[in-house]
């Protein structure tokens, strides 16, 4: 693949000058792959762009769906205030447990919490609590989820809080009409309810780099 050499090469570069990590956040990833998780975290510059966002934002609460180790939580967690809190959910037990770690060790538990189980059944949960409105919610879980994942995020929301939604593009497949993977009609549905619901502006962007071709869908909620 010519295209991927130079794409790796930049990115390389642009990580190295905007986007650097530091011992915390090479450690997360470390002790993720260690205990076997898939390598699937946001990249470095995708990490500082969530982070970028929810300062945009002014964003003191941040739901996120989808912890995997904890990578993007810690970007997008060193966002927030001492007192702002973020809430992740994830399915997976062995994952949880090695975010909670991870989260630890970056000194973010004060503000952080980590909650196991299917985000379809945390929710109605987490709603029930009636917490103040999130202002920035991260959807990186199950794709095929994801349309009810932004109806939630509506629920939990108010005017102006962003939802920002990972891998809309997958390699292209997000274009086939003809398409019968759950995933990709999950991201097709979930493009459809940007597009048509009343509260939801958005749009979607392609990207490349380490992780190849993918892109981010990005929906302002309005009155
Ligand atoms: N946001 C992470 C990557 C998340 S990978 C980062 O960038 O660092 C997707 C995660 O979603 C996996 O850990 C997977 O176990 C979790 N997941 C899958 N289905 C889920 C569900 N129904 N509810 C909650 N989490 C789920
Ligand atoms: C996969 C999931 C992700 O959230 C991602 O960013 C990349 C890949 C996956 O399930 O393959
Ligand atoms: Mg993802």
């Amino acid at each position: 693949m010519g295209d991927s050499q130079v794409w790796d090469d930049v990115e390389r570069y642009f990580t190295s000058r905007l986007a650097a990590d530091d011992e915390v956040l090479r450690a997360a990833l470390r002790d993720s792959d260690a205990a076997g998780l898939p390598p699937i975290a946001v990249t470095p510059t995708q990490g500082k762009l969530l982070q970028l966002l929810a300062q945009i934002q002014g964003a003191r609460t941040v739901l996120e769906i989808g912890t995997l180790g904890g990578y993007s939580t810690i970007w997008l967690a060193r966002a927030l205030p001492a007192d702002g809190r973020l809430i992740t959910l994830e399915y997976n037990p062995k994952h949880a447990e090695i975010a909670t770690r991870n989260i630890a060790r970056a000194d973010l538990d004060g503000i952080v919490e980590v909650r196991t189980g299917p985000a379809l059944d945390s929710l109605p949960h987490l709603a029930d609590e009636n917490p103040p409105p999130f202002d920035l919610v991260f959807i990186d879980a199950d794709k095929a989820n994801t349309p009810h994942y932004v109806e939630w995020a509506l629920r939990l929301s108010r005017s102006g809080s962003l939802i920002v939604i990972d891998n809309v593009v997958r390699r292209g497949d997000v274009s086939d009409p003809t398409t019968t993977d759950p995933d990709t009609l999950g991201t097709r549905a979930t493009i459809d309810l940007i597009a048509t619901h009343p509260r939801l502006t958005g749009t979607a962007l392609q990207t490349v780099g380490p992780k190849g071709y993918d892109g981010f869908a990005l929906a302002r909620v309005l009155g």
